[in-house]
């Protein structure tokens, strides 16, 4: 195509342009998700996908600010402006994506189990908590509620604002398990030893994307040309032994 059709295709406000003009990029994000996002001790944001936003700020040339987000509305905040992706460990979903363009896949995950320690022989898989018995902690709008939903019918669910709140129910001992991403278990577990105790397999397969609006090809494309380059170049790797092997 020559010069003048290349500039009429793209559009005058993409997100891309904007982030050159105001030389910054803005990402959406909730704190809390380990090891994607979280709090370090003196209260900044760390993890999988801060280290990512890093790099991409990098390579645009501008700073970086992270607009921390609640889950509930983080979908509205992308929607109306607040920040110019959405990076947060977010499963690429075909509901979200009537509302929401994503990248390519940046890592593949599952549901998990995160149960009391006592039910450990009772409990082997999560079609042992199938039961009108088990009272089952998710956190509300998350691919864990989905999936608790179709694999647990017969459970009683209960849905939280947070992670750390349902967890707080198993604790306590007023639910018998908390449905979630393996990553987010698997480091909580780690941390609590002792009156929890986490099913290692997955039972979902789920891609996780970053997300963008919708009808802004350029920035779409910007954005899996480099997830493509960092993982040619191996910054993905590196980042990956960071947060998800030690
Ligand atoms: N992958 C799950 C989902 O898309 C949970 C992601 C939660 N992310 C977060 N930053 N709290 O529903």
């Amino acid at each position: 195509a020559c010069a003048w059709q290349a500039r009429a295709q793209t559009p005058a406000d993409g997100a891309l342009q904007q982030i050159r003009a105001r030389g910054e990029l803005r990402v959406g994000l909730e704190a809390g998700y380990m090891p994607f996002e979280m709090r370090d001790k003196r209260g900044g944001i760390i993890g999988f996908d801060v280290d990512m936003a890093k790099l991409m700020a990098r390579k645009l040339g501008v700073k970086l600010t992270i607009v921390n987000t609640q889950w509930d509305g983080i979908i509205p905040a992308l929607l109306t402006a607040k920040f110019d992706v959405l990076m947060s460990g977010m499963t690429i979903t075909e509901e979200r994506a009537q509302q929401v363009d994503f990248a390519d896949p940046y890592i593949v995950i599952g549901q998990s189990v995160i149960m009391q320690a006592k039910l450990a022989d009772t409990v082997k898989s999560v079609d042992d908590l199938n039961d009108p018995r088990y009272v089952i902690a998710t956190k509300l709008g998350t691919t864990g509620d989905l999936a608790a939903a179709e694999y647990l019918p017969k459970a009683q669910l209960m849905k939280f604002e947070t992670e750390a709140e349902a967890l707080l129910q198993v604790r306590g001992g007023r639910a018998a398990a908390f449905v979630y991403d393996l990553p987010y278990n698997a480091v909580y577990v780690a941390r609590n030893p002792g009156q929890l105790v986490l099913l290692p397999k997955p039972f979902t397969r789920e891609e996780l994307g970053w997300a963008i609006r919708k009808n802004d090809p350029e920035w779409r494309a910007w954005l899996n040309e480099f997830l493509a380059g960092v993982r040619q170049d191996k910054a993905y790797d590196a980042l990956y032994g960071k947060w998800f092997e030690r």
